[in-house]
C-alpha cells in the first residue's frame, strides 16, 4: 500500500517513546502510574493528536486515539498495545504496538479519508505486572476479564497503594469500573515475537493462533532468624536453605515435564538480609505458563506438595498466594488469521502460524470479541532486556499488513 503525503511512521514514534523511561545504563522502565509512564502517555496522546486523532484517557489512564467511521452506531475495529515495560526492558515490548497502530490510522487516514467503520488505536496503561502483584490493569478493565487477584490496597515494593499511585497520577481511583467497553467488534495486536522462531524459520511475520496460560504466586518461607555463630546447623530454621531447595526442585520438575511447560522464580527477598543471621523469611515469586489450564493445575499441585514436603524437613512453613491467573486464551479468530494469511500471500511476506508463550492483551480481547494479532521478528529472541531489536524494515512489513487488514475492515 503506497501513502500519498507526509504521514507518521511507526519506526519515528516509537524511538520517540524509546526516549522516555530511559535509565542511564540503557534499558526502560516506565512502571504504572511512575513518572516515566505519565510522560510516555502523554506523549502517545499528543502523537495521536498530530496523526489527526480524537483522543481521550479513561478513567484509569488508557489512552485512545479515534478515527470515527460513517457508521457511527457500529462497533469499533480497535489495536493498540501496553505502554509499561518491566524494569529495565526493552524499547519494543508493547510500544511497538502503540507506534504501529498510530502509523496505520494515520495512514488511513491520508490516503482514503473517513473509514466506514470506526477505527481506534489505544494505548493501555498497564500489561507487565512489573510495579503491583497484578496485571493487565488496563484490558483487564476494558474487557472486564480480570485475571489478576489484586484490589486497590495492593502496593509495590516501597509500599505504595495502586490506590495511592492512581490518585497522584490524577485518577480517581474508585473510578475504574468505568473503563468497560462493549462495543468492540474486533482487536488486532501488532507486538514483537519475544521469541527466535520467525528468525530461525527465516519468515517475516508470525501469524498468532493462541497464547499460553500463565498463573503468577508469592511463595512466602518462614522459619527464624538466629544468630548465624551461634545456632548449629542441626537446629536451625532457615527459610533461605528451605527456599533455594524448592527453586532447584522447582526446576527440575519443569524440565522433567518435556511439553513446553515453563516454570520461572524471577524475584527473590530476603529477610533480614544480614551476613551474620540466618534468613528467617523469604519471598519469591512464581511464574509458570502452559498452553492447556489443566497442565498448570497439576503441575502447581505437584510444586505445592513437594514444597511443603521441604518446608517441613527443614521447620519452616510455606504459604503460596495467588495473583494472576490467565487461563490459555480462545483461538484467535479464524477469519481474521485467514485474511491476514491473504494480505501476507498477496504481499510477499512469508508468514507462519505461532502460539505465544507471553501474555498479551490479545488474549482477553479473544474473550470478549474477535482478536487477531501479528508479530514482527525479534532479533536472537531476545525480549524484557535492553538488548530488545527488531530491524525498522521489519516494523514496516508489520505495519503494512495492520493497515492492510483494518483497510479491509473498516473501509470494505
Ligand atoms: C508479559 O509480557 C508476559 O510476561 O508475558
Ligand atoms: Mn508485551
Ligand atoms: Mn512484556
Ligand atoms: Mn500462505
Amino acid at each position: 500500500m503506497e501513502a500519498h503525503g507526509e504521514r507518521l511512521h511507526a519506526a519515528d514514534i516509537l524511538s520517540q517513546l524509546a526516549a522516555i523511561g530511559l535509565e542511564p545504563d540503557g534499558g526502560i522502565t516506565r512502571l504504572l502510574y511512575d513518572p516515566a509512564w505519565r510522560q510516555a502517555q502523554q506523549a502517545v496522546a499528543r502523537i495521536m493528536g498530530e496523526a489527526g486523532l480524537s483522543v481521550s484517557t479513561d478513567a484509569i489512564g488508557n489512552v485512545y486515539g479515534k478515527l470515527e467511521g460513517t457508521d457511527r452506531d457500529a462497533p469499533s475495529f480497535v489495536t493498540g498495545s501496553h505502554i509499561d515495560s518491566v524494569r529495565f526492558g526493552g524499547q519494543y515490548d508493547g510500544a511497538l504496538g502503540i507506534a504501529a497502530g498510530i502509523a496505520a490510522l494515520s495512514k488511513l487516514k491520508q490516503s482514503f479519508g473517513q473509514p466506514r467503520r470506526t477505527l481506534e488505536v489505544v494505548s493501555f496503561c498497564e500489561e507487565e505486572g512489573s510495579r503491583f502483584p497484578l496485571a493487565y490493569w488496563g484490558s483487564g478493565n476494558v474487557t472486564g476479564c480480570k485475571p489478576f487477584a489484586g484490589s486497590l490496597e495492593a502496593a509495590d515494593a516501597q509500599g505504595v497503594s495502586l490506590r495511592e499511585a492512581m490518585a497522584g497520577a490524577g485518577y480517581d481511583p474508585s473510578a475504574h469500573r468505568d473503563c468497560r467497553r462493549t462495543d468492540i467488534e474486533a482487536f488486532v495486536e501488532l507486538h514483537i515475537e519475544q521469541g527466535a522462531v520467525l528468525e530461525r524459520e527465516q519468515r517475516e511475520i508470525g501469524i498468532v493462533n493462541a497464547i499460553f496460560g500463565q498463573r503468577r504466586y508469592f511463595v512466602d518461607v518462614e522459619g527464624r532468624s538466629d544468630h548465624a555463630g551461634t545456632t548449629p546447623m542441626q537446629m536451625r530454621e532457615d527459610a533461605l536453605a528451605a527456599a533455594a531447595e524448592m527453586i532447584v526442585r522447582l526446576r527440575k520438575a519443569a524440565l522433567e515435564t518435556g511439553d513446553g511447560l515453563v516454570a520461572t522464580v524471577g524475584m527473590l527477598e530476603v529477610s533480614p538480609g544480614i551476613a551474620n543471621v540466618i534468613p528467617g523469611n523469604v519471598r519469591f515469586s512464581l511464574d509458570i505458563r502452559h498452553r492447556e489450564e489443566t497442565a498448570i493445575e497439576d503441575f502447581c499441585d505437584r510444586t505445592f506438595l513437594s514444597f511443603s514436603a521441604i518446608a517441613a524437613q527443614h521447620r519452616v512453613t510455606a504459604r503460596y498466594t495467588c495473583w494472576l491467573s490467565e487461563l490459555p486464551s480462545p483461538p484467535m479468530d479464524a477469519e481474521l488469521r485467514e485474511r491476514l494469511a491473504r494480505i501476507c500471500d498477496a504481499s510477499g511476506y512469508a508468514h507462519l502460524e505461532i502460539s505465544s508463550g507471553a501474555g498479551h492483551d490479545a488474549g482477553l480481547f479473544a474473550r470478549i470479541c474477535k482478536a487477531a494479532m501479528i508479530f514482527v521478528p525479534s532479533r536472537g529472541g531476545i525480549s524484557h532486556s535492553p538488548l530488545e531489536y527488531t530491524a525498522p524494515e521489519e516494523i514496516e512489513r508489520g505495519c503494512d499488513v495492520l493497515t492492510q487488514l483494518l483497510y479491509q475492515l473498516a473501509y470494505g
